[in-house]
Parts: C-alpha cells; sequence; structure tokens
C-alpha cells in the first residue's frame, strides 16, 4: 500500500512576543489568571505588515528544506487557515506564488482549530491515490487579527504561527509497523456553532468580525470528544493507545490538554505542550508543537505519533501516523 509518510516539517513564530503582563495593560486580568486557567504564559503577535501566508511561506520553506526538497517539487498546498490573507485567492495560491512552486493544486481548507487534522486527512488522499508526490500542508493563522481587545475573556488565549508538513509517498505493508499515515477521525456538530464563531464574515456584516466563545461551554464539550476521536483514531489505525510514543494535542489550553490524556490513560511525559509559549494558534498548533518536540530531540523517525484538534464548528478529530 502507498503511505503518505511525514518526511519535513518547519514553523514559524513572528518576532513580537505578547507577554500576560503586557496584556493586563489592555484588559483587566493578571498573569496568575491566566496561568491558572489556561497555562499560557506568551504568546507571538504577527506585525501589521506581515500577513498570514507569509508565516505560511516560512514555516514551508523550512518543512521543504528538511525533507530536502525544493519548491520546484511541490505539486500539492494545503493551506489550514481561518485568517486567510484574503477572502480570495486561496492563502495556498498566495503562498504557491511566494514560493515560487509550479501550477499545482493549492487551496484553503477552513475547519478552524481543527483545520490541520483535517487537512492531513485531505494531503493524505491526494498522496494514497498517486494525485501528489510533495505536498505542502501547513496551518498558519493570525488569530490576533480576530480578537476583540476588549473582551479579556477571549484575547489573552490566542497568538499566530504557522507550521508545515511535507508529505510524500511511501511503500507500507499495510500495517501498523509502516512509516506514515495510518488512520484519522473526523468530526463536525454543526448545531453547536454558537458556543465559537466570528461574529463577521462577507456575506453577513461584511466585516471581519470578532471571535466569540462561551469558554466554559467549550471546555466542556472538549474533553469527552476529543477522547472519543482519539479513540476512533487509533481504532481504524490498529493501534492500542499505550503503543503511543506521543501525543501532540492541539494547544488550546493545558487543563483540556491534561484532561484529554488522563482520559486517555497516557503519561505526562509522552504529551508535548506548548501552549504556554505559543498560546492557542488554532490550525497552527500542531506542526509547531511537532516540529519543538522534533527539534528538540523528543520525537524522533519511526515513532507513532497521535495528533487531534478542537475548533470552531464545533469541529474536531485525530489522527495517528508513524513517523
Ligand atoms: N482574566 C481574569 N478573569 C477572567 C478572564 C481573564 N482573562 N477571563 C474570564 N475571567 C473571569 C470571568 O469573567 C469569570 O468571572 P465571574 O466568575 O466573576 O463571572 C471567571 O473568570 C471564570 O470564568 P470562566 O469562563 O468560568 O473560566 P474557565 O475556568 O472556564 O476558563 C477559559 C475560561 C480559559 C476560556 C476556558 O473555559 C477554556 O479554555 N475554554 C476552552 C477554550 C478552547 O479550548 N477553545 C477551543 C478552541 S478555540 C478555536 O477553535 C478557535
Amino acid at each position: 500500500v502507498i503511505r503518505s509518510v511525514v518526511t519535513g516539517v518547519g514553523s514559524f513564530l513572528p518576532e513580537q512576543v505578547v507577554t500576560n503582563a503586557d496584556l493586563t495593560k489592555i484588559v483587566d486580568t493578571s498573569d496568575e489568571w491566566i496561568i491558572e486557567r489556561t497555562g499560557i504564559r506568551q504568546r507571538h503577535k504577527a506585525r501589521d505588515d506581515e500577513p498570514t501566508s507569509d508565516l505560511a511561506l516560512k514555516a514551508a520553506e523550512r518543512a521543504l528544506a528538511d525533507a530536502g526538497k525544493t519548491a520546484a517539487d511541490v505539486d500539492l498546498i494545503i493551506v489550514a487557515t481561518t485568517t486567510p490573507d484574503q477572502t480570495f485567492p486561496a492563502t495556498a495560491a498566495i503562498v504557491q506564488r511566494k514560493l515560487g512552486a509550479p501550477v499545482g493544486i493549492a487551496f484553503d481548507i477552513q475547519a478552524v482549530c481543527s483545520g490541520f487534522v483535517y487537512a492531513m486527512s485531505i494531503a493524505d488522499g491526494f498522496v494514497a491515490r498517486g494525485q501528489a508526490k510533495c505536498a505542502l500542508v501547513i496551518g498558519a493563522e493570525e488569530m490576533t487579527r480576530l480578537m476583540d481587545w476588549t473582551d479579556r475573556t477571549t484575547c489573552v488565549l490566542f497568538g499566530d504561527g504557522a507550521g508545515a508538513f511535507v508529505l510524500e509517498p511511501g511503500e507500507g505493508q499495510g500495517t501498523k509497523d509502516d512509516r506514515g499515515i495510518l488512520g484519522f477521525a473526523l468530526r463536525c456538530e454543526g448545531a453547536k456553532s454558537d458556543m465559537l464563531y466570528v461574529d463577521g464574515g462577507p456575506a453577513t456584516t461584511g466585516t471581519v468580525g470578532h471571535l466569540r466563545m462561551l469558554g466554559n461551554q467549550v471546555f466542556r464539550h472538549a474533553v469527552v470528544n476529543i477522547a472519543e476521536a482519539v479513540t476512533a483514531a487509533a481504532e481504524v489505525a490498529g493501534v492500542d493507545i499505550p503503543e503511543i510514543d506521543w501525543f501532540v494535542p492541539h494547544q488550546a489550553n493545558q487543563r483540556i490538554i491534561k484532561g484529554v490524556g488522563d482520559r486517555l490513560g497516557l503519561d505526562e511525559d509522552k504529551v508535548v505542550s506548548t501552549v504556554a509559549m505559543h498560546a492557542n494558534t488554532s490550525a497552527a498548533s500542531i506542526p509547531l508543537a511537532m516540529d519543538v518536540a522534533i527539534k528538540d530531540g523528543r520525537i524522533k523517525k519511526g515513532d507513532l505519533v497521535l495528533v487531534e484538534a478542537m475548533g470552531g464548528g464545533l469541529t474536531w478529530g485525530a489522527c495517528a501516523f508513524r513517523f
């Protein structure tokens, strides 16, 4: 069987760091509250003249270099983003142009924080059917653009950044020992869209809008449902949860990460957490966290990795792959 193998990983964070202390000058909050409720200590923020496609481009270039590939090899680009540069063209088309990649397939997908897991599953389909030989899957977000900076219940939670995977076809025996994507589970419950949304858009207000969230309702939904999707993805992959080497969750809140890990019975030292440094970067959080744990020597080739995410929609999902 053909497996889509993750052959390169890269990420990029904009230079400016905003600490919790910085936010206390804007809204009525405290470093203690933010750390205790979320685990977040700081987040990165893009410059005004630094669009999402620039973050995506830098992450993509690093992932390609890691895979030993160049822009000329790229035949598929999927950007998972909820903060595109423009309503259209797709940010993926802009990335293709800036990268100097040839004519190929390029489009964005919108599943908010779950976007990267959704994008991986789509890219896997192209690669497994022989329609792509060098796919770039990018999660790139500037969530700070969607913040209502007078709303302390949301503006402290999010940050900007981008991460990318290169996926290439690899031969497998059709077992869990194969390198590559082994299984995923995706979910959306549109009936819960009012819990987390942006109150603007081209076909309603004609404005970009601001992120609105019923945080504690989303929180309640998260742990149980994420754990179910992780279990389902592992089952499709033919993997038992204790076999997982690394759990790389969406980085929204340390309490959710811990809750899901505990529910699944995972050792804490198998769980990768970057939420303290990056905050919630939506679709970028998984590849950003992967990159950190690869660079610091934790995740190695051949390790069994499980990623999961949950976000607006509500969407959620999980993917198991052997790195
Ligand atoms: N600083 C100080 N106090 C605050 C702040 C703040 N930044 N924000 C809220 N508070 C106050 C509230 O006003 C409330 O005060 P009250 O009791 O006087 O009314 C109190 O703190 C408790 O508020 P809760 O909302 O109940 O706090 P909770 O423990 O639920 O934590 C949080 C809030 C961090 C938002 C949590 O609910 C959460 O993380 N939810 C999930 C968010 C998430 O993961 N979203 C997922 C994806 S995001 C995406 O897809 C784009």
